[in-house]
């Protein structure tokens, strides 16, 4: 004889709806700050890794995770070739620069693509954010990969996020994916700090700013959707360069004028926040 199964009350229903989508904040950071863009190769990695390190300079404690499960960019531009290790329960990040870093590309070999189905992805995320000895951290930066996929949607509907800080360069295509990211966010309900516009203009010998990629793009589309317009950051091949050496610039050379835009907009974060 078959069981009945019993009746859910309303309330309990409610309750395991909200389960559901619970979210877990990391354990061991204060806050977290995802650094997106629906777009790709805008420079989020190269923001996410000089953010990181500019909130460090400021005497805060840092993590970073990167969260590009296809293309991680953190072992490359950190220089680190090490493997994590692990006690069978927890991996511990690696610490270089004074920050604490966790990323896919630790534990494989750089060259071999990660061939993975969604769920596998989101359960490297989880991985990432509850099963890391991340220790005493003020904030956890997260590089996320281009897109709006399974990634953004783990974090978003599971992991707490505390502000999400969107990369564009002024160009109307990245705009327009750009657009795209800011309404997923909004929709998910996660707070959006601001927009940067990345390799905003380059600074030429004779002094001018030469915008290549159009003009204003970003600052507007802030405006359009209310949100705050964080920074402008030109192009400079010093950012590639020192990025690809595995040494980022606000590490290299912290007083490069990029480097202080890095560092005054970490002082703006750590005001939000701290
Ligand atoms: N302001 C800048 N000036 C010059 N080069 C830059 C700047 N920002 C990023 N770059 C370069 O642009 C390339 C792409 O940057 P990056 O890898 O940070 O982008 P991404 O958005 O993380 O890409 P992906 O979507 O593939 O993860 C890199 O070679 C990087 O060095
Ligand atoms: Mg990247």
């Amino acid at each position: 004889m078959s069981e009945k199964k019993p009746e859910l009350s309303d309330a309990m229903k409610r309750k395991l709806e909200s389960k559901k989508f619970s979210k877990n904040p990391i354990l061991g950071t204060k806050f977290t700050i995802a650094i997106s863009s629906a777009k790709g190769g805008v420079g989020k990695s190269s923001f996410a890794t000089n953010l990181a390190l500019a909130l460090k300079k400021i005497g805060l404690k840092i993590g970073l995770l990167d969260a590009d499960i296809y293309g991680p960019s953190v072992p490359k531009m950190f220089g680190i070739t090490e493997k994590p290790k692990s006690d069978g329960q927890k991996l511990e990040p690696i610490l270089k620069y004074d920050i604490q870093c966790m990323s896919i590309g630790f534990l494989t070999d750089q060259q071999t693509p990660m061939i993975w189905r969604g769920p596998m992805v989101t359960s490297a995320i989880k991985t990432f954010t509850q099963k890391v000895n991340w220790q005493n951290l003020d904030f956890i930066i997260v590089d996320m990969p281009p897109g709006t996929g399974d990634t953004q949607l783990t974090f978003s509907q599971e992991i707490k996020i505390d502000g999400a800080i969107i990369i564009s360069t002024p160009q109307e295509v990245a705009l327009l994916d750009v657009k795209r990211g800011i309404k997923m966010f909004d929709k998910l309900g996660v707070k959006i700090l601001g927009l940067v516009d990345n390799m905003s203009y380059f600074l030429g010998d004779d002094g001018k700013k030469y915008n290549i990629f159009g003009k204003g793009g970003v600052k507007k589309t802030a405006e359009e959707f209310k949100k705050e317009f964080l920074c402008e950051i030109p192009i400079n091949p010093e950012i590639g360069k020192f990025g690809d050496e595995g040494k980022p610039l606000v590490e290299a050379n912290s007083d490069h004028e990029i480097s202080k835009i890095y560092i005054n907009l970490a002082r703006k974060i750590k005001e939000i926040y701290l």
